[in-house]
């Protein structure tokens, strides 16, 4: 059932194309308009929201942090991203125009579920973007819109994140069609979106060096992850799958961040991994991040560079680059998280650790 692979995460590592092609599969119908028709909600309502929580917990509030980005960017409606459990016992300023979304894989997590009650009560409407049919959470939400992740049985979480991100993108794109309409930029990310499997494909092709990397790495006390934008939640989902999995001291921090605070870490030797976002992207950030690399490693970093192929801005300053196929900055957490899981679970096989069972972790957390 590990279909040929040491383990489960292995297996659902390699499997990352196919969740993110299944979560894809079958959305528009033949005019090429986008087709969500368990929304529970009417396309008047949608039309309505003014604005979206979305509610998770873990590496499903990574991907709701991502996704914040694109359907801010796409829909122009104000998102916030809250843990589940922090949401549950605040006194949240939402109403009947507030849509809440909440991401879990399993649709059993307590917090979750106790999160979309509290939205309900409060009279906000409820969609779940969930992996298990007919899970809890999906049954307690107005709407669904599953992820095609097929089960994933490692409690440390990577296909799911992919098909996660994918069905927030479709949701976010989707409420673009409703609410103005603008055909032409929907199908433009839908084919967009539609290249990435191949691209996730590459990259897992290409991991000979990132796993090298890794196993000379079993005796490392701490390791750093930097990112912007949506390489700043991806930086946070690779430092929680190294504490998870190799139970080594692991953060991730917004590469703004450094100098107010973050930099006193770094001494000789530390290794930081750097997601650099595309020398495409808006406002500068590619060469903000460039700076940041050059600042580390001046004190002395190992820098482990996550880059898009023919960035060789990052080259001069980089110990080690680990390049990522081109695509639209947006999309680029589905690509360079792949590098960071792969890491994880090489460093975990390192240590001689149980992968699929970290220790003191449930895959499904159920109770408080
Ligand atoms: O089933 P859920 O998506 O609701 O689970 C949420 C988190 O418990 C889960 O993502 C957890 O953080 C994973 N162990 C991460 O690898």
């Amino acid at each position: 059932e590990k279909g040929g692979y040491d383990t489960f995460m292995e297996k659902e590592i390699n499997d990352q194309p196919h969740a993110v092609a299944d979560t894809l599969l079958g959305r528009t119908d033949e005019r090429g308009h986008l087709v969500l028709d368990e929304m529970g909600m009417s396309e008047e309502d949608l039309r309505a929201i003014t604005k979206i929580v979305i509610v998770a917990c873990g590496t499903a509030a990574y991907a709701g942090m991502v996704a914040k980005y694109a359907i801010e960017r796409w829909a122009r409606i104000p998102v916030e991203v809250e843990l589940a459990h922090e949401f549950r016992y605040r006194d949240p300023v939402i109403d009947e125009q507030t849509l809440v979304v909440s991401i879990s894989q399993s649709g059993e997590t307590m917090d979750t579920l106790m999160a979309v009650r509290h939205a309900k009560d409060l009279g906000a409407r409820t969609i779940s973007i969930c992996n298990t049919h007919g899970s809890t959470i999906p049954r307690e939400s107005d709407g669904v819109l599953y992820t095609h992740a097929g089960p994933e049985i490692a409690v440390a979480s990577t296909k799911a994140f992919l098909a996660q991100i994918t069905a927030s993108y479709i949701l976010g794109l989707y409420l673009v069609q409703v609410r103005e309409g603008n055909e032409e930029g929907v199908a433009e990310v839908m084919s967009e979106l539609q290249a990435i499997p191949d691209k996730i494909q590459q990259v897992l092709d290409g991991m000979d060096r990132v796993k090298e990397i890794a196993r000379f790495m079993a005796d490392t006390r701490a390791v750093l992850f930097l990112g912007r934008h949506v390489g700043y939640p991806v930086a946070m989902e690779g430092a929680l799958k190294l504490k998870e999995l190799a139970y080594i001291h692991a953060e991730g921090f917004a590469a703004g961040e450094l100098k107010h605070g973050p930099i006193a870490l770094i001494e000789p030797g530390q290794p930081v991994f750097i997601v650099v976002p595309s020398p495409d992207s808006e406002h500068g950030l590619h060469g903000k991040v460039v700076s940041n690399i050059q600042e580390i490693r001046a004190r002395g970093a190992r820098t482990l560079v996550i880059a898009e192929e023919g960035d060789e801005d990052v080259v001069p300053f980089a110990d080690e680059v680990i390049r990522i196929p081109r695509s639209p900055a947006l999309l680029a957490p589905l690509l360079s998280v792949v590098p960071l899981q792969v890491f994880a679970l090489e460093l975990s096989t390192a240590k001689g650790l149980d992968v699929d069972q970290p220790r003191n972790l449930a895959k499904s957390v159920t109770v408080e």
